[in-house]
């Protein structure tokens, strides 16, 4: 299914992410062993450093990187914004638990290809393994660079095809072997976790990323891997302060 376009890949990651909502979290923790968080928060501090204001986190799911953001210094508040409610609910519940700094987290149902807000309304914005779920990559990447504001910083935490090597030999058996197992044991839903690996493959090369930050009008543009080579955050600074 990773191979969609459109309005169909569209409707099918709606559906799939509805299905799977009740346990994402579980998930995410189980396939990464519990690294996704941590994965988070340094995302949150390479986004938040040094500047001030409002906080975006573009699909943000059941919102952990918004809170995340909400939590470093200089972010007065953090807004989450995600294409299904039943992902908002989610993040709403846990903001509601009170122990993830909820007071400074806010979230909405909205489409990353289409941002509500105007022109320069954020210090930074992320995206947290989502922008392989995008039909157009390069639209979300523009949304981001354009709600921020001059020298905000735009950031993404995304699964990337790894470099060739054992490293990438030993991550196709984990994500196309292993995952879709958890995926049917954990989840009751097998076909949702073969599509994950599925559409790592489909998306753009780390270094292919960078290019669609720079297309963006992003400035002083990286990225650095984690998980073994796995997992990738992006980053890029938006000129113009
Ligand atoms: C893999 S989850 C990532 C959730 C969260 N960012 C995280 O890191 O755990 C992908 C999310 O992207 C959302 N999504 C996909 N397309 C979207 C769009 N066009 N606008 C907003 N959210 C979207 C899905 O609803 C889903 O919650």
């Amino acid at each position: 299914m990773a191979h969609l376009r459109g309005a169909e890949k569209r409707r099918y990651v709606a559906e799939m992410f509805a299905r799977i909502s009740p346990r994402y979290d579980l998930m995410n923790s189980l396939m990464t062993g519990g690294m996704h968080h941590r994965w988070k928060r340094t995302t949150a501090r390479l986004t938040a450093q040094g500047l001030c204001g409002t906080a975006l986190d573009i699909a943000t799911g059941t919102g952990d990187l918004a809170f995340a953001l909400s939590e470093r210094p200089g972010i007065t508040a953090a807004v989450g914004v995600d294409l299904l409610p039943e992902m908002i609910a989610l993040a709403e519940a846990k903001a509601a638990a009170g122990n993830r700094h909820g007071a400074k987290a806010n979230f909405i149902v909205g489409d990353a290809l289409r941002l509500p807000f105007a022109d320069g309304t954020f210090c930074c914005a992320t995206a947290g393994f989502s922008l392989r779920n995008m039909v157009d990559v390069s639209a979300a990447v523009n949304e981001m660079a354009r709600v921020v504001s001059p020298g905000g910083r735009v950031t993404t935490l995304e699964l990337t095809p790894m470099p060739a090597g054992w490293r990438a030999t030993l991550g196709r058996v984990y994500f196309h072997k292993v995952v879709p197992l958890l995926g049917e044991l954990v989840a009751g839903d097998r076909s949702a976790y073969t599509y994950l690996p599925s559409s790592v493959d489909y998306f753009l090369t780390a270094d292919g990323l960078a290019e669609a930050f720079r297309a963006a009008g992003l400035t002083n543009v990286g990225y650095r891997r984690l998980g073994m080579g796995a997992v990738a955050i992006h980053y890029g600074e938006k000129p113009g302060r």
